[in-house]
């Protein structure tokens, strides 16, 4: 089974400052790094570090031909990543005192993503296999409705949220991967068994993982609803906290670890990529995580959910 991720590349460029920068004001930072990143890449690079078979589809312009290397020396397959004459997207992304982040999107090259080359792409994978996409890229819709017809599971981590997204039929999506904002954006609804309420109502078929910060994360379809703790660690930089999770949590569902296990892995990878400074850079190997996860504290005890 392949996994194979429309998604974005960027070059982030972060500043470390106090606070995060307020209307009208001006602040100076002393501190500024330049990283691979991209909602898309992370996850390419997340899941193919926990030992998946990860293809990188998208685009980038050629002042981001560094990226190339970035997802190979991950052993991401990038056969059918583009390069055009437009710019690579890219991010400024504030990290605040507290390690939490703020970030401007440029899209640039990630919106090249044209019918024809969609196609292409699907042609060469099969049903067995899985579509991973966020929402950086443009064509999303496409992109679900092309792999749903094909027999596809399609993966959605419906990131950052826009209103484009209330148009996708998520009838067609299988796993829907998001946070509490995203959460609200879809349902209104900021109590997480609400948001996965909403959902399990409105398509019955949907599974849902609700990460929930430093709360922990929450697995829900039409049988069982399950909580699991975050992990205590220091706090450095969040970037591509979520992007890891991701990764982690489709390995450890492709390799028929139970759902607790799976939403456990997936914290323990993620606690260890807000250890550390970046997005993909940030984020561990396999074998970093099944050590881990014997030493990690838990934040608070598991608890199943009431359903509804
Ligand atoms: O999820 C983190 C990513 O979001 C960053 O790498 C940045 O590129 C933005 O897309």
């Amino acid at each position: 089974m392949n996994i194979i991720n429309f998604g974005s590349c960027n070059i982030d460029y972060v500043y470390k400052l106090s606070h995060f920068v307020k209307p009208g004001e001006t602040i100076k930072s002393d501190n500024l790094n330049r990283f691979p990143g991209g909602k898309g890449l992370n996850q390419s690079i997340a899941a193919a570090r926990s030992g998946l078979k990860v293809y990188h589809a998208g685009c980038i312009g050629k002042d981001g031909e560094f990226l190339k290397n970035v997802l190979t020396e991950s052993h991401v397959d990038i056969t059918y990543l583009k390069i055009s004459d437009v710019q690579t997207g890219h991010a400024i992304i504030q990290v605040d005192d507290k390690g939490e982040n703020c970030i401007i999107l440029y899209s640039g090259s990630n919106y090249m993503l044209d019918k024809d080359y969609i196609d292409y792409v699907l042609r060469e994978f099969s049903s067995n296999d899985i579509v991973l996409l966020q929402n950086e890229i443009n064509n999303v819709e496409y992109i679900i409705e092309s792999a749903y017809k094909k027999g596809m599971a399609v993966i959605l981590n419906p990131s950052p949220f826009n209103n484009a997204l209330t148009k996708v039929n998520l009838d067609m999506v299988s796993i829907l991967m998001l946070n509490e904002i995203e959460g609200f954006e879809f349902s209104r609804e900021t109590e997480p068994t609400k948001i996965c309420n909403y959902f399990k109502s409105k398509y019955p078929n949907l599974k849902i993982v609700l990460t929930l910060g430093s709360e922990g994360s929450i697995y829900s379809d039409k049988n069982e609803t399950i909580f699991c703790p975050s992990f205590s660690v220091p706090v450095i930089d969040t970037t591509s906290a979520g992007d890891t999770f991701t990764g982690y949590f489709i390995c450890g569902m492709i390799n028929g670890m139970k759902t607790y296990e799976t939403l456990k892995f997936a914290s323990a990878a993620s606690a260890l990529a807000v250890s550390k400074n970046g997005a993909s850079s940030s984020i561990p190997y396999k074998s970093e995580v099944e050590s881990a996860i014997k030493k990690l504290v838990p934040n608070k005890q598991c608890l199943i959910l009431p359903q509804k």
